[in-house]
């Protein structure tokens, strides 16, 4: 084999949208994770890795502690391929803010690994393959930010008895705005903010958060803002994860006074995303969401943004 490349991007994403732990992810245009590997025709099997871009000084380029290198590993020792590969990390995601940051590089370095030795792997697997980047940075492997990142528009992940994954596309109208907090976050961010979760949930707080997943669900078939943003009110965990993020109440509160119909903790924090219908209050929800920050003292970012449609081959020579 000659020497090939392949370029891959994967999307930003946020998990939960409220009830859905673990479950629902839904797939932002904001920021996204650029992937390119080089192959070359020695038999040496040696795998590297480079990272460039904002934050890269915190993202280890070390194969085996990184996302991408971890994916690209695993399915070169699979698939039994023993090119010396090079990986670029293109890095905009930004790491550890609920943004769906490693899943967005893994899932690019799936796509980009099977497209450049036409594995032709079939989406399940892929994502199998994209999770293995989650359990370096959080721990555990959980499915909700890669089936959205890969997949784009809204997903949901069912894992019994096998793991399978449902897409949904979103309305054309629905729009997001997300505010990313200067918060210094711990290394094992997502694992940490696991712990504080109960083990064990009132019935009552089940049924409530069944019944609003639902909603989410049956609005984003119906292509109905509104009855998605219904849906986001979660009683298991937002409760125990917004002491872990100063302004919560304040960002929510304001967000929902300027025109959003919903907000809620972008995966596992800090970020907030608000939901709304259409562009036409993002501006204003932005700025009311930063205030809200302020009152804690944090400074924030605010991204306006629509809903993406995936991960893409960008290009391949
Ligand atoms: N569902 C996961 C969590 C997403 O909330 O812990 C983490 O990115």
């Amino acid at each position: 084999m000659e020497h090939r490349q392949v370029i891959a991007t994967a999307p930003s994403s946020t998990a939960n949208l409220g009830p859905g732990f673990d479950v629902f992810g839904l797939s932002l245009e904001a920021f996204e994770d650029k992937i390119t590997i080089n192959a070359q025709s020695e038999q040496a099997a040696q795998i590297v890795i480079k990272v460039l871009g904002v934050g890269s000084s915190s993202i280890p380029a070390i194969v085996e502690n990184n996302c991408a290198g971890v994916v690209v590993r695993q399915m070169s020792k699979d698939f039994g391929i023993k090119n010396n590969l090079e990986i670029t990390l293109e890095k905009k995601v930004p790491a550890g803010m609920g943004l769906g940051s490693s899943a967005a590089s893994a899932v690019a370095a799936a796509m980009a690994f099977n497209r450049l030795f036409d594995l032709g792997i079939e989406t399940n697997r892929l994502l199998e393959y994209a999770a293995e980047g989650e359990v370096v940075s959080a721990g555990t492997k959980h499915f909700d930010n890669v089936s959205a990142s890969l997949l784009g528009g809204f997903t949901l992940v069912r894992t019994n008895p096998r793991i399978e994954f449902i897409k949904i596309d979103a309305p054309e109208d629905l729009f997001t705005v997300v505010a990313v907090p200067s918060l210094k976050v711990p290394k094992k961010k997502t694992e940490l903010s696991r712990r504080v979760l109960p083990r064990q949930v009132p019935l009552k707080s089940v049924v409530h958060n069944v019944s609003n997943a639902s909603t989410i669900v049956a609005g984003f078939l119906l292509k109905d803002v509104q009855m998605i943003s219904k849906g986001i009110d979660d009683l298991i965990v937002e409760p125990y994860r917004k002491k872990l993020i100063p302004g919560y109440d304040a960002v929510k509160r304001n967000a929902l006074h300027s025109g959003a119909l919903a907000a809620t903790i972008s995966g596992a924090g800090p970020s907030i995303i608000s939901f709304l219908k259409n562009r036409k209050d993002a501006k204003q929800v932005a700025i009311s969401m930063s205030e809200g920050f302020k009152e804690a003292k944090i400074e924030c970012k605010t991204f306006e943004c629509r809903i993406s449609k995936g991960a893409k081959i960008i290009s391949t020579a």
